[in-house]
């Protein structure tokens, strides 16, 4: 419900935020009311328990990790055709959709732009967003189909990306019919005392609330609604700096019907035990990814019987979902993990700081903490060189950059 001028004061009075009323008299109608809705979406309660977080010592990890089985893709024999078979029926009926998230910041890579508008230096000088409709397209003409795509953006670089493609034709798709673009959700960033902070627009500063927001958003923007209209039963979702990423795949999809699991992923074994990459594992019984910061030495070196990393899956955000299992992990929100940002923005006396070392907290949920909602999924180890090939730093880091990405993407296509 709508609050009035006075039930706004009185909540931000409450929780210790009443600077966020500073400069409203000096705002225009329109950025008034801009700022009373969205004081009117704050979720006080839980950005005040996220800031109480930030200050709670960590408390010891008493999680149970174990390995987590999984399937790989070249050494299934026979299974491979049945699988594909399987999974090649389900193409043709119309039940796959993919979905791209391409709300992130791309802060590392620090292009201008949302990343999926990048040219990572080809000869044909395609961006991310083309080279991943280039494999749709293709796919889909395999199997006579058009694979709806969904493309996740965020409030700070939808209109971007929306007049991207569109000044690009939808690359031969067609807007709301098998391309559907919806926004992700955001939280209010923080300053260390717990003020929620003011952007350079004199409106509260608000981040994307991190992949995790996936489920949600799809579910509150109707778009599992959309698909289900549209026949779709399964749905792969994917990054958009993965220039690899292949979003329709059979032989994943035929696993995942067939072994009755309402989410089957894809990983690569990790380049060595030390690669800083989060893993698959199962966290007190329950399908987990452990980031590479939580896991002992010992742990990541540790091999089975046949000379294997018994956690040596990596996860790289290729992950294919029921529609059913989307619903059901959009209903609660997930936990949130803080990270500690540079953040511009107007202190209490209406000027703009620009912060040279991190200054603010930002809240985001990771998109695989939903994996314990379910009892079991299939893990698939895929080929590193035929299906990862991430942008995430600029070239001068020289791993995951756009020169690294290129020379794989070269190499699998020929080019
Ligand atoms: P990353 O975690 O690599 O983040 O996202 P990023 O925003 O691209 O880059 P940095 O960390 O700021 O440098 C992995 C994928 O998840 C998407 C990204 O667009 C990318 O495809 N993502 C991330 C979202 O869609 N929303 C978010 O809030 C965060």
């Amino acid at each position: 419900m709508e609050r009035g001028l006075e039930d706004v004061k009185s909540i931000l009075k409450k929780y210790g935020q009443e600077h966020l009323l500073n400069n409203f008299d000096n705002l225009d109608e329109k950025h008034k009311n801009e700022l009373l809705e969205q004081i009117n979406n704050i979720d006080f309660e839980l950005i005040h328990n996220l800031y109480n977080s930030t200050k709670q010592k960590k408390e010891k990890n008493t999680d149970e990790i174990t390995p987590i089985d999984y399937l790989d893709k070249y050494k299934l024999n026979d299974k491979y055709k049945y699988y594909e078979s399987i999974g090649k029926k389900a193409i043709k009926e119309g039940k796959l959709a993919a979905v791209t998230m391409a709300g992130g910041q791309g802060t590392r890579l620090g292009h201008d732009g949302p990343k999926g508008t990048y040219d990572i230096g080809l000869d044909s000088h395609k961006s991310l967003f083309e080279l991943l409709c280039d494999n749709l397209k293709e796919e889909g003409k395999k199997y006579g189909v058009t694979i709806p795509w969904f493309i996740m953006t965020s409030r700070e670089n939808n209109e971007e990306t929306v007049s991207f493609f569109e000044k690009h034709k939808y690359f031969g798709y067609q807007k709301d019919k098998n391309i559907f673009f919806f926004q992700q959700g955001e939280l209010p960033m923080m300053d260390t005392e717990g003020k929620i902070l003011i952007g350079e627009d004199g409106l509260i500063k608000l981040a994307a609330d991190g992949h995790g927001g996936i489920y949600e958003s799809l579910v509150k923007t109707h778009m599992t609604k959309k698909m289900r209209e549209l026949g779709v039963e399964w749905v792969f979702i994917g990054g958009v700096d993965n220039c690899l990423v292949k979003m329709v795949d059979p032989v994943l999809m035929g696993i995942a019907i067939d072994k009755g699991v309402t989410v089957a992923c894809k990983s690569v074994v990790k380049a060595n035990p030390h690669e800083n990459v989060g893993v698959f594992c199962k966290r007190n019984g329950k399908p987990n990814v452990i980031e590479y910061s939580e896991i002992t030495d010992e742990m990541a070196e540790a091999t089975d019987e046949n000379g294997e990393l018994l956690y040596g899956e990596s996860h790289i955000l290729c992950n294919l979902f029921s529609i059913d299992a989307i619903e059901r992990m959009g209903a609660e929100p997930l936990p949130y993990h803080v990270a500690f940002k540079k953040a511009k923005y107007i202190d209490k006396d209406g000027n703009l700081v620009e912060p040279d070392s991190p200054n603010a907290y930002k809240f985001e949920a990771f998109l695989f903490d939903s994996f314990g909602e379910v009892d079991d999924m299939a893990i698939l180890r895929v080929k590193r060189e035929e299906e990862f090939a991430p942008v995430k730093n600029n070239d001068s880091a020289g791993v995951d950059c756009p020169k690294t990405a290129r020379e794989l993407y070269k190499k699998f296509y020929k080019l």
